[in-house]
């Protein structure tokens, strides 16, 4: 059966496209068989990102309704045969079920080692469907303070529902202003939210899926976490006193 993984933010913007497209490709390379559900209604990031938006006939919930089977829905990769998308719907304010989305995936889940869910901005009801669909879920956030926030509230959420494990990936990090003490680090941004380090993803110019720089790294490193191959990121920093004042800040 598939591991389920929503990939989730609060805030817009962050980057949940992004991991959610890295990762899977990342872990296809290493031989998993992996389906990237794209939950965020309305839109077709995740096949756009990949390159594919062209090739989808139809979408999940043309599935969900019956018009193909789930496994017609499904659009493999041209470059990676063990990856493959299963498009978000065109209409953003379709009313469809969680338990819905569970069928279909439950269907495909026998076939598949991971499927990851693209989820969209916010904590409406797309949020929640996306989740609740979910057995693990990894939270991205950036450095800012706005969208640490927002995952912080996201955090109270997820505590509500049944997931085996919450990660967590500080995307977008200049290295730089890290270094220069100017923003909290991806460790103390850990330990602010409560939430262990899974990934640290550099902010980089070039967004081309494969390139060997320290992103693609990153993501190597968060498939080798979730194969079992590589250790994650880093445990929390113990720094208790000073992690009690930035976690008031988020609370504000
Ligand atoms: N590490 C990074 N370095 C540089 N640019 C990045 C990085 N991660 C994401 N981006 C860019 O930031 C923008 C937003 O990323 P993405 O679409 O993945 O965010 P999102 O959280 O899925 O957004 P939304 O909430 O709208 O779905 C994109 O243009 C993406 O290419
Ligand atoms: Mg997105």
């Amino acid at each position: 059966m598939a591991r389920k993984i929503v990939v989730t933010s609060g805030k817009g913007g962050v980057g949940k496209t992004t991991v959610t497209a890295n990762l899977g490709v990342q872990l296809a390379k290493s031989g998993k068989r992996v389906i990237l559900c794209d939950l965020d209604f309305g839109l077709n990031n995740i096949d756009v990102v990949l390159g594919v938006e062209d090739l989808a006939t139809f979408d999940v919930v043309d599935a969900v309704e019956g018009r193909c089977r789930p496994k017609q829905a499904l659009v493999q990769h041209p470059h990676y045969p063990n990856l493959y998308s299963l498009a978000s719907n065109r209409i953003s304010d379709r009313y469809v079920s969680p338990q819905a989305i569970r069928l279909i995936l439950e269907n495909l889940s026998p076939q598949f080692d991971f499927i990851l869910l693209d989820s969209p901005a916010g904590i409406d009801e797309g949020f929640h469907r996306a989740v609740a669909c979910a057995d693990e879920a990894l939270l991205v956030t950036t450095p800012h303070i706005s969208a640490m926030r927002d995952a912080g509230r996201v955090v109270d959420m997820l505590k509500g529902y049944r997931l085996s494990r919450i990660g967590l990936v500080v995307n977008m990090v200049k290295k730089d202003l890290v270094r220069r003490g100017e923003i909290l680090t991806p460790e103390e941004i850990s330990e602010a939210l409560r939430v262990p380090l899974t990934a640290i993803v550099p902010e980089e110019e070039k967004i081309f899926l494969e390139n060997v720089t320290d992103r693609s790294r990153a993501f190597r490193l968060l498939a080798g976490f979730y194969t079992g191959t590589a250790a994650p990121a880093a445990e929390p920093a113990k720094r208790a006193g000073f992690m009690d004042i930035i976690r008031r800040g988020l609370k504000r």
